[in-house]
């Protein structure tokens, strides 16, 4: 591991140095003279006094480079019967005429933007809008519903939202506008506009004051690029934390830049000319850094697939488009691998495709099991890659770089520490874990670029969240350890964070919900093992005094409360109803015990338990045996 070694280390001990190295593959309208502010600790910020613009380098520069016919974004849609393909230049002239668009709707640098949208290219144009002038988007993934949404806007305080009228979700039509109203008449904060882009197969009906995407669009000025700090916030992404209320990742423009560049070359090994397929949702982390921001950042063709793995139109479809598209690196979660296995285990759908232009697998977002591991390597004869990161961290913490050296892949392992990441594994002394032994996950201080500086307009919340477990680390909130060579084994959250099909969710958020039911004394909600999902949300709720509703109404009323409130995507489909929970004398529910028994295992009995025979009530129902 000479390179890896090599590059690694200097990472971590001239980071300066390295940065600046790295700054210098992005375009900057003033060049950063320095390069990490550690002023104020444990607040860092890097390049502050430099100044760039996300979209000149996403787009404008490839131009400006003669590559405007290149092909940046490739719209493929089974579920439309839609493929549009954008050069450079028609990606960059119809964002300058959104931007041109939005400034006309009053938002202006630093301006707030929330973007609830399907995977459509309108999504992306408007994202890249708000960077072009400086404005900050905060894209919501088009599963939630409209409390979560409302959460979002009320805290990011928008002055406009843009949506579209619906998603399509297979054969299922989302109608999204009353779910947008709904949320409006929630949230406290009232955006001035709303731009609503009209999709015919479910139009959605306009208040006062909605514009329609082409009405808002029609006659605009193109907007050219505006110069922002590079510590200037380029987008707010809300992620699930512990409690109800999601936290709000900021992403600076100027690290965020440098980090994506960085990894698209030495991670991903892609560059012009390649073709990246991150098979992702754009209201996701995953989406923001390589659907949207780092593929066209290093000047590659990237694809926007509205559509699922199976069933638009069946399970041959990742493998279809990567023939048909000639894409080079496929990213997406294990869930979806596993929805391919489980509708063609013998690949035969897969093998009607030629998919030689693909070099590699990259897969992350929960952990991959070594059957998923084994059979994507088969099924596609390319080497999958396993890395892990989060939303918090923007790119890849640990991974196989496989552009700056490939190592061999170990199951069950997403390789090693990335360069810029000082990963290490605590026992809850803070002592380090010795290989081999679990603790849990933190990164040294500072971050690198890319990595959130904070959370928005909440600096307290931040270091509460993440900075105070140990002194001078980033708590991951992930458990693992790692072997006697250096790899990193990720075993799971070591909160209440759940992750449903790649899908980050809360179980506080699905409490909360049930809280509010009024036959509801108290409730918990776990994450089980799930074989497709990796793992799904379970309820279980004790009724008020009184209560006259036959529990299995009360069970299916919760079920589909949870869906209208946060969305489908919560996909809690069970709710029990039982006569006590497991609590602490002082009170706290033994969600970790209930966790334990639920996934088969016979965990230890805390001493502090209040009642031992609640447990005993509750065993065969966690473990769904009645
Ligand atoms: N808008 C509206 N609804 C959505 C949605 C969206 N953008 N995304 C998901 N939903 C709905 C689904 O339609 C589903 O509804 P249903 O309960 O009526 O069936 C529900 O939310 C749960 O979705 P999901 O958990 O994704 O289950 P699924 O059965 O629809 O699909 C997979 C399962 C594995 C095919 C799918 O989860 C998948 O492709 N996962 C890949 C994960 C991924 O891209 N993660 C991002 C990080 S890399
Ligand atoms: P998100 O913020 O939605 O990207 O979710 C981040 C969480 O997903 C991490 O904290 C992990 O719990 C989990 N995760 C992501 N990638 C991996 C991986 N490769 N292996 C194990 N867990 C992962």
């Amino acid at each position: 591991m000479g390179a890896y070694r090599d590059t690694y280390e200097r990472s971590l001990t001239d980071p300066d140095r390295f940065w600046r190295d790295a700054a210098a593959a992005v375009d900057w309208t003033r060049m950063p003279t320095r390069v990490l502010d550690g002023d104020r600790p444990p607040f860092y910020r890097w390049f502050p006094d430099a100044e760039l613009n996300t979209c000149h380098n996403a787009l404008d520069r490839h131009v400006a480079a003669g590559r405007g016919e290149d092909t940046a974004l490739i719209y493929d849609s089974p579920v439309t019967a839609t493929l549009r393909t954008y050069s450079f230049r028609r990606l960059r002239d119809e964002v300058a005429r959104c931007a041109g668009a939005l400034r006309r709707l009053g938002v202006e640098r630093g301006d707030r933007v929330v973007v609830y949208m399907a995977m459509v290219p309108e999504a992306v144009i408007t994202m890249l809008a708000c960077a072009r002038l400086g404005a900050v988007h905060s894209v919501v993934f088009g599963g939630f519903g409209p409390k979560e949404l409302a959460a979002r806007i009320d805290d990011a305080r928008p002055k406009v939202v843009v949506a579209t009228s619906c998603g399509i979700e297979g054969s299922r039509v989302v109608a999204y506008k009353p779910l947008l109203d709904a949320a409006l008449a929630e949230a406290a904060h009232r955006p001035a506009h709303r731009v609503i882009l009209q999709r015919e197969q479910a139009p959605g009906e306009l208040a006062p004051g909605d514009l329609t995407w082409a009405d808002a669009l029609d006659g605009a000025a193109d907007a050219a690029c505006v110069p922002v700090a590079a510590t200037d916030p380029l987008y707010i992404l809300y992620t699930s934390g512990t409690t109800g209320r999601p936290k709000g990742v900021v992403r600076d423009n100027g690290g965020h830049a440098v980090a994506l560049t960085w990894s698209m070359a030495n991670v991903y090994a892609t560059g012009a000319g390649d073709v990246f397929w991150a098979a992702s949702d754009v209201g996701w982390v995953v989406g923001h850094s390589y659907i949207v921001y780092g593929p066209l950042l290093a000047g590659a063709t990237t694809v926007l697939y509205e559509g699922k793995p199976v069933g638009t139109p069946d399970a041959g479809a990742f493998f279809r488009v990567v023939e048909q598209h000639k894409v080079t690196a496929l990213f997406t979660a294990p869930t979806a691998i596993r929805a391919i296995r489980k509708e063609d285990p013998e690949g035969r759908l897969a093998a009607r495709h030629d998919t030689g232009t693909l070099r590699t697998l990259f897969l992350a977002g929960e952990r991959l099991d070594p059957q998923t591991y084994e059979w994507a390597g088969q099924t596609l004869g390319v080497p999958v890659v396993d890395h892990w990161w989060q939303t918090e961290t923007g790119w890849p913490v640990a991974a196989n770089l496989r552009g700056l050296e490939p190592m061999p892949t170990k199951p069950g392992s997403p390789s090693v520490p990335v360069p810029g990441f000082d990963v290490r594994v605590l026992l809850p002394d803070g002592t380090p874990a010795p290989p081999g032994v679990d603790g849990a996950i933190v990164i040294g201080l500072p971050l690198p670029p890319g990595c959130l500086p904070t959370l928005w307009q909440d600096d307290e919340r931040f270091v509460a969240s993440y900075l105070s477990a140990f002194p001078g680390v980033y708590l991951t909130g992930d458990g693992g350890r790692f072997d006697e060579d250096g790899y990193l084994y990720v075993m799971g959250r070591t909160d209440d964070v759940i992750n449903v099909a790649g899908h980050r969710l809360s179980t506080g958020a699905m409490e909360e919900v049930l809280a509010a039911h009024p036959a509801v004394a108290e409730c918990a909600v776990i994450g089980v093992d799930d074989e497709l999902k990796g793992q799904v949300p379970r309820g279980f709720v004790v009724l008020k005094a009184g209560v006259d509703t036959a529990a299995d109404v009360v069970e299916q009323q919760l079920v589909a409360l949870v869906r209208e409130r946060i969305g489908a995507v919560a996909a809690l489909r069970t709710v029990r109803v039982v006569p006590a929970l497991p609590k602490t004398r002082s009170g706290k529910i033994l969600r970790g015990t209930m966790r334990g028994i639920a996934g088969g295992g016979d965990p230890a009995v805390p001493s502090t338990i209040e009642d031992p025979s609640v447990l005993d009530t509750l065993r065969p129902i966690l473990r769904q045996e009645r």
